[in-house]
């Protein structure tokens, strides 16, 4: 079974993507062959900044590395350094048809905001769709807000097939734990759109000055309060152990406590869950040079099975043996 995944270069990961993603793709390592890359063409389509992508797309891969992806267990790579998927990309594209790609939402949400949008929107599902068929996927973990287009993909490959014969793999979507859904400070979905994030990667100091000014509610001290309605509870639970979970627990059930202490074991427990990841970081980060390698070993891999998909939907239709 191969196991493939995107990640957008776009900004410094937070605890959502950590939890929500992240941590799940990386769990799938060891069980399965699993292909993880860099969409940095995707991100393309909002970063305009050349350094800044470039820096993203690096930086992208050595937080990947310091949570825990192993190269030696998982294919790593860049996106745009398989040609063969852009190739491909098109391929897909002119079996597609204008009315999957206008209800897709990302598209649909830009649109109803009056907002204008270039053709790389409209068409980033397509271009998903090549990321997966080029490695005959089989699963896609993704979030919820991903769902649709492994549709739109299992669509275009299913009317390709269709019409050319069995070439693709149908993918099927793995949708990631939904319970993981981490709140932002302001109590909302963190996201960076929200500016409401906490990030993994965030130096102690700066980490606990978040930590400290999330709002609370006004509840006099004494009350018994239901933790699981809390966003300092909710953010505790995702880096405390069970012990320290089941003692808060009680302590909220109890009332009787200040949020200020709530907020200090927070800092704390963050500081120790993140503390190895954090080092990790900061190794990774001193030797780009050898995060440089295992991108390049990585595409050199992905090229290989991409150039086999490739040739056999050129065969498929017509594209070859002329
Ligand atoms: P953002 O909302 O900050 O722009 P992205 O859309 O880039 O985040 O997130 C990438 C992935 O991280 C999503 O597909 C989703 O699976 C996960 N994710 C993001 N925010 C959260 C969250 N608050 N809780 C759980 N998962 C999240
Ligand atoms: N669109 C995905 C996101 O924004 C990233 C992505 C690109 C992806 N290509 C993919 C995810 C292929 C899964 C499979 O999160």
């Amino acid at each position: 079974m191969r196991v493939l995944s995107g990640i957008q270069p776009t900004g410094r990961p937070h605890w959502g993507n950590y939890f929500g993603a992240i941590t799940q793709y990386i769990a799938l390592q060891d069980a399965e062959q699993a292909f993880y890359f860099i969409a940095n063409l995707h991100a393309l389509t909002t970063v305009r900044d050349k350094e800044l992508l470039a820096q993203y797309t690096l930086d992208s891969a050595i937080d990947l590395l310091a949570l825990g992806l192993d190269p030696d267990q998982a294919v790593l790579f860049v996106q745009s350094d398989v040609p063969e998927v852009s190739e491909l990309c098109w391929l897909l594209l002119t079996g597609t048809p204008m009315g999957l790609l206008e209800r897709c939402h990302a598209y649909k949400d830009k649109k109803a905001k009056g907002l204008s949008s270039g053709a790389g929107l409209f068409t980033y599902p397509v271009l998903q769709a090549a990321d997966i068929l080029a490695y005959d996927s089989d699963t896609v973990p993704v979030g919820e807000d991903q769902v649709q287009h492994i549709e739109v993909c299992r669509d275009i490959a299913g009317s390709f097939n269709h019409q050319f014969g069995e070439v693709f793999v149908l993918p099927k979507s793995k949708v990631l734990d939904s319970s993981a859904r981490v709140p932002g400070t302001d109590g909302e979905k963190m996201s960076k759109s929200y500016d409401n994030t906490l990030a993994v990667f965030e130096e102690s100091k700066a980490q606990k000055k978040q930590i400290m000014r999330i709002a609370t509610d006004s509840r006099p001290m004494d009350q018994p309060k239901d933790p699981d309605e809390d966003i300092l509870y909710q953010l505790y639970s995702l880096v405390a152990s069970e012990a320290e979970r089941e003692e808060m627990a009680t302590m909220y059930r109890q009332g009787g406590f200040g949020y200020g202490d709530v907020k200090k074991s927070l800092a704390a427990a963050a500081e120790a869950f993140f503390a190895e990841a954090r080092a990790q970081r900061d190794d990774w980060a001193s030797r780009p040079e050898d995060v440089r390698e295992i991108l390049n070993t990585g595409a050199a891999f992905a090229r290989k099975k991409a150039g086999e998909v490739l040739r056999r939907a050129q065969e498929a239709c017509g594209l070859k043996g002329y």
